[in-house]
């Protein structure tokens, strides 16, 4: 949706990748399948300056990869704050930690291995912000999931909403319907406040009332 140029000299105007997320997205690139699926630098700064501004206690993510978006959501934590990340990828737990550690946040993180419809339900409230990037045929079960156990003032960010445009289409298939159903589920809400952000592959921020 925006040229490459446009997108260069946003990049260009926007703070640096920490030594330590640029070794992750190096690493990711070179070592792992589909490293598109990795928030990057843009997405990634603007999840630090989202959890700098809340200033969470608890944190949950659905779906780690390889631990890019993680890191940056951790930015914000309160000191003796948790950020638990759940992936049904067992080979990406271990290529995460190191990173973890080398942010120096490896005491704040608690990686959960499995399906995120059966983990969630075990992560105790209340939650100041979740991130939804995993499995997109689940996003409004993960919202049913989560939305209550929000404190009000508490945040979800939900990625790929736009799904490349395709939200739009007439004819639209299963994970496209799935996003789709997802934004007419949140915007019917009358427990939230949303805005869809055209970043990247579309952010919704969700805050709970
Ligand atoms: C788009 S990637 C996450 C990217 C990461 N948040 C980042 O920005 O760096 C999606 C991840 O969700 C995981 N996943 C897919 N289905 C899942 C499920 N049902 N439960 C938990 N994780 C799942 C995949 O293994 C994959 O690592």
């Amino acid at each position: 949706m925006i040229t490459p140029i446009i997108e260069q000299y946003i990049e260009a105007h926007t703070s640096f990748e920490s030594q330590v997320l640029a070794d992750l997205n190096r690493a990711t690139h070179l070592k792992v399948m589909q490293p598109n699926m990795l928030s990057g630098h843009y997405q990634g700064i603007l999840l630090q300056l989202i959890s700098s501004a809340l200033r969470p206690k608890t944190i949950l993510e659905i779906g780690t990869y390889t631990g890019y978006s993680a890191i940056c959501l951790a930015a914000g934590l309160q000191p003796g704050g948790t950020l638990h990340t759940i992936d049904v990828n067992e080979e990406l737990l271990p290529f995460a930690k190191p990173y973890f550690e080398a942010a120096g946040i490896q005491h704040q993180i608690q990686q959960h291995l499995g399906d995120a419809k059966t983990i969630i339900p075990t992560i105790e409230g209340p939650l100041d912000l979740v991130f939804i990037d995993a499995d997109k045929a689940a996003y409004s079960h993960y919202f049913d999931l989560v939305v209550d156990k929000l404190r009000p003032g508490g945040v979800i960010l939900a990625d790929n909403v736009l799904w490349k445009g395709k939200v739009v289409n007439d004819h639209k298939d299963n994970k496209t319907k799935a996003l789709d159903d997802f934004n007419k589920k949140v915007q019917a809400d009358e427990r939230v406040k949303n805005l869809l952000l055209p970043i990247r592959d579309g952010l919704m921020w969700i805050e709970r009332l």
